[in-house]
């Protein structure tokens, strides 16, 4: 499988089968995903990676019980596997303090950084991890935490200065219970929409 039909093979998945990964298979996923670039080579994204009870303590303290009725995606909760990638910004400060980076200026406060690259670093990875599981012939969808991150972080001991940009389910697609969002329906921009060659 190339890069090319990696991208084109991928769509988010909602519903899973119970079916658990095989073993160290979720492993050796964040292994390669962490060969992203990262700024500086501060390599300051660390990964959650759960199964099982840790999967069910992701959804306790995310889904209040009695939301799960309504939520719209039933299927997503049975995916086997939870990761979710944490920009380390502790380590961006430390990496821009060093000397060979400290002219940037970056290295005092995390409010003085215009992109904060933990969460660049930390999406670039997530998106790998997409693409390795897609070559695995694994499902993935990549969602949001909203309000749930400092729950998270509290349940799982994440460090205090550690920044998610949402969490990756990976599992085997389940096509019986498959169940699409409504952004679905949105087709693909045209490319002479999106690519502005030599200017807007
Ligand atoms: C930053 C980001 C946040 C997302 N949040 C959610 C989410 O909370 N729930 C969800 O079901 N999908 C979420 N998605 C998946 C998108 O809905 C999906 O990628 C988009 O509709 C395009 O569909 P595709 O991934 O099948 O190509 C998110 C994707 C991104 C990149």
């Amino acid at each position: 499988m190339t890069v090319t039909d990696a991208l084109s093979d991928r769509r988010s998945c909602r519903s899973f089968t119970d079916q658990q990964l095989a073993h160290g298979l979720l492993d050796d996923l964040v292994d390669r995903a962490r060969r992203t670039p990262t700024a500086g080579n501060c390599q300051g994204v660390e990964f959650l990676v759960l199964e099982g009870g840790g999967v069910a303590d992701y959804w306790n303290v995310t889904l209040a019980a009695d939301r799960r009725e309504s939520f719209p995606w039933p299927g997503l909760l049975a995916a086997p596997a939870l990761v979710v990638p944490w920009g380390m910004a502790d380590r961006y400060l430390d990496r821009y303090a060093e000397s060979n980076k400290a002219r940037a200026g970056l290295g005092d406060s995390i409010g003085d950084w215009p992109v904060p690259y933990w969460l660049t670093d930390a999406a670039f990875a997530a998106m790998a991890l997409q693409l390795l599981a897609v070559e695995a012939g694994l499902g993935c969808c990549f969602f949001g935490l909203f309000g749930h991150e400092q729950a998270v972080a509290e349940r799982f001991e994440v460090p205090e200065s550690a920044r998610a940009v949402g969490t990756v389910a990976i599992g085997h697609p389940d096509p019986t219970r498959a169940r699409d969002s409504g952004s679905v329906e949105r087709g693909r921009r045209p490319l002479d929409e999106v690519l502005h060659r030599g200017g807007w």
